[in-house]
């Protein structure tokens, strides 16, 4: 299984925080954004990872995690100019996903579940994260009839689809290079996840694990404080 952490984008939402530095490299807490859904790919096993980023801050990416030596792991990574989209990803990994399976996890996405376990498991088709959330019209969201099988799913539902928001975690067979190549850009001009999601879910191949934990997107002032909380809370407990 090899990894993706998708972090670049613009993070027009926390500006002015964002305008000197990269959102995924703003402090949570102890430690930079970035550091946690590191933490969560390593904890899966996942050794070999690379790291997307936005060219700006490209070198602050690797002067903090560099070969991924000292976490007992090998890191690359390539810089996406624009912001394309989430499932550009795909295209620009290729190479480095050769045919594998993968799992890719957003910079700004913190999880307090264990989800190791789920990703260890994994063999094919697509593996994804459901959390219910009291504002599912921000994200991908996702239907499930009354044995909690996904049979529907749609980006930023402006009619109201469920309250299961999908979160920045997913876990992709050796299809998906295939499937990121035959993706259209959306009317706002990325190439979607959500499109990704619901081609393995017409397959019958998209499994949706309702997560139990806080899932924190950290892209907002209100989510980042929240986050800081959530992770100082869980330090002082230990
Ligand atoms: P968003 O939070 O949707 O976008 P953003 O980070 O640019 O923030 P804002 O909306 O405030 O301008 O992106 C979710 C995550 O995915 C975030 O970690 C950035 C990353 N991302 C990319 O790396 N490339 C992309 O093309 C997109 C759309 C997002």
């Amino acid at each position: 299984m090899k990894g993706i952490i998708l972090s670049g984008g613009h993070g027009t939402r926390l500006y002015p925080l964002t305008k000197v530095t990269s959102k995924q490299l703003l402090p949570v807490y102890n430690k930079p954004m970035i550091m946690y859904p590191l933490e969560t790919l390593l904890k899966a096993g996942i050794r070999d990872i690379l790291i997307i980023v936005a060219p700006d801050h490209a070198g602050d990416y690797l002067k903090l995690l560099g070969s991924g030596k000292e976490y007992g792991a090998r890191f690359s990574y390539e810089v996406q100019d624009k912001p394309e989209g989430l499932a550009q990803a795909f295209l620009i990994g290729k190479e480095f996903i050769k045919g594998d399976n993968v799992c890719m996890i957003l910079g700004d996405n913190i999880f307090e579940d264990d989800v190791s376990k789920t990703i260890r498991k994994f063999k094919s088709g697509a593996q994804v994260f459901a959390k219910k959330v009291s504002d599912p019209e921000r994200f991908g969201v996702v239907k499930f009839d009354d044995k909690m099988k996904a049979i529907q799913i749609e980006e930023k539902p402006k009619k109201f689809l469920s309250k299961y928001a999908v979160t920045g975690l997913y876990v992709y067979d050796k299809q998906i290079v295939q499937v990121a190549r035959s993706l259209k850009p959306s009317g706002r001009g990325e190439l979607e996840i959500t499109d990704v999601n619901q081609r393995y879910l017409e397959q019958g191949q998209l499994k949706v694990q309702v997560l139990d934990g806080d899932w924190i997107d950290a892209g907002t002032f209100e989510s980042l404080y929240r986050a800081t909380s959530l992770v100082r809370k869980k330090q002082q407990k230990k």
